[in-house]
């Protein structure tokens, strides 16, 4: 009885995290309507790896409710809201992942949505279209959620191994300009908060990376009265680093003074070995990126076997000889999804029009594409700017006849 009761709350709360996001989502909401109506996925098996969130929860529902079969897996497996799982599999979702999955269970829970034959796969990193291809069955295309995920499509689709087309989402303008920038940079200096309950002002950060991520932590941590430096690897990347009036320096520099470290790369031990070594007593480490590999997390449990966690998301290990203490925070995992929420539903409205357009896209016209990587279209890209300015009550001006004829002049 008693466990009865515990999964009706887990399911309430559940819902009630739904409602929360999806009144907050009025782009994803707009746009769905007209296909929910005509039950336009009828017949069509998807098969989703995404973060599953309260935001997620919105999208699914959405392409559920336009006739979809919907079978998911988590994106990461410390990202997992357990009541949204809840709502959603009573909302008829089938989901692969159980409360203690360890790693193998993670990776086999993709080969599980796999076996369901989805049409369409949506993916957030990668993982399971990388799985997908190797199973020679007809998938009809898919859909790419994050940077990380993209670049190892490029580099798949360049060995022509592609056995689908692909709609990159976070290629698209209204992806990468609002969830990857204003989102992350947001959600990322929400989990570093939330972790830690540290004070930012007057902390010295530095940030690996001014890509949209590193852009929007950066601005962020300023915001909140942090010292911010930028590390980069791109010369142009630095340049409007420097521009936007931050400190750009080598890792080298400034390793042995900062506070704080955000890694937003996508690349591995960007802090390895010996950065680590020369980290001062009391730094915090974490990783904005999609794959836990751009902090060296193998080394650090190799010097400090008995690490131990003085909060939630947080480890301590000793480092060297005078065993000065360096904090990891979410298990190097993207912090924030594990340590906080995730990007807020303003953004991921946005993020997951794209999404579903893209996937309806698929359905109607995959035959017409080839096993490359697309953008998303450009018709569906200028749907979601309208009526993303609408729905904020935005309104803007147009050019006179005079001013149309005078560009053509
Ligand atoms: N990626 C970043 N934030 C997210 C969220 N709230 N839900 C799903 N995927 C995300």
């Amino acid at each position: 009885m008693a466990i009865r009761s515990e999964v009706k709350e887990k399911y309430e709360v559940g819902r009630s995290e739904y409602m929360w996001a999806k009144k907050s989502m009025p782009v994803l909401n707009r746009l769905t309507h007209r296909f929910v109506s005509k039950r336009c996925l009828e017949n069509f098996n998807l098969g989703i790896c995404l973060h599953i969130t309260k935001e997620t929860s919105v999208l699914l529902m959405a392409l559920k409710d336009a006739g979809a079969e919907v079978n998911l897996c988590p994106a990461n497996p410390l990202s997992i809201q357990e009541p949204i799982k809840s709502f959603l599999i009573k909302n008829g979702i089938k989901i692969f992942s159980k409360k203690d999955d360890n790693l193998l269970d993670f990776y086999s829970n993709m080969e599980g949505v796999l076996d369901t034959r989805p049409h369409i796969i949506t993916d957030d990193g990668g993982e399971l279209h990388k799985r997908a291809l190797y199973r020679k069955y007809n998938t009809m295309g898919g859909t790419e959620e994050t940077t990380s995920g993209v670049n190892r499509l490029k580099a798949w689709c360049k060995e022509g191994l592609l056995m689908y087309p692909i709609i990159a989402v976070n290629r698209s303008r209204t992806k990468y300009l609002f969830d990857n920038k204003y989102g992350t940079g947001q959600s990322t200096i929400e989990g570093i908060l939330k972790t830690t309950g540290i004070l930012l002002s007057s902390k010295r950060i530095v940030v690996c990376g001014y890509g949209w991520v590193g852009r929007g932590v950066a601005r962020c941590a300023i915001g909140m009265g942090a010292k911010v430096t930028i590390t980069e690897v791109s010369p142009l990347r630095a340049l409007e680093a420097f521009f936007d009036g931050f400190e750009v320096k080598p890792l080298d520099e400034v390793i042995s003074n900062a506070d704080i470290f955000i890694t937003c790369t996508g690349q591995v031990n960007v802090i390895g070995q010996d950065q680590i070594e020369k980290i001062k007593d009391g730094a915090i480490l974490c990783n904005a990126g999609h794959f836990d590999v751009e902090i060296d997390i193998n080394y650090l449990n190799s010097i400090d076997q008995n690490h131990f966690s003085p909060r939630m998301n947080v480890e301590c290990y000793r480092v060297g000889e005078n065993k000065k203490k360096i904090y990891l925070l979410a298990k190097g995992r993207v912090i924030n999804l594990v340590g906080a929420e995730g990007n807020s539903p303003e953004v991921m409205s946005i993020s997951f029009a794209n999404q579903f357009l893209s996937i309806v896209y698929l359905s109607q016209f995959h035959e017409k594409l080839n096993n490359k990587i697309y953008k998303t279209p450009k018709k569906i890209e200028r749907k979601i700017i309208l009526t993303a300015l609408d729905s904020f009550g935005l309104k803007i001006d147009s050019l006179t006849p005079q001013q149309n004829h005078y560009f053509k002049t």
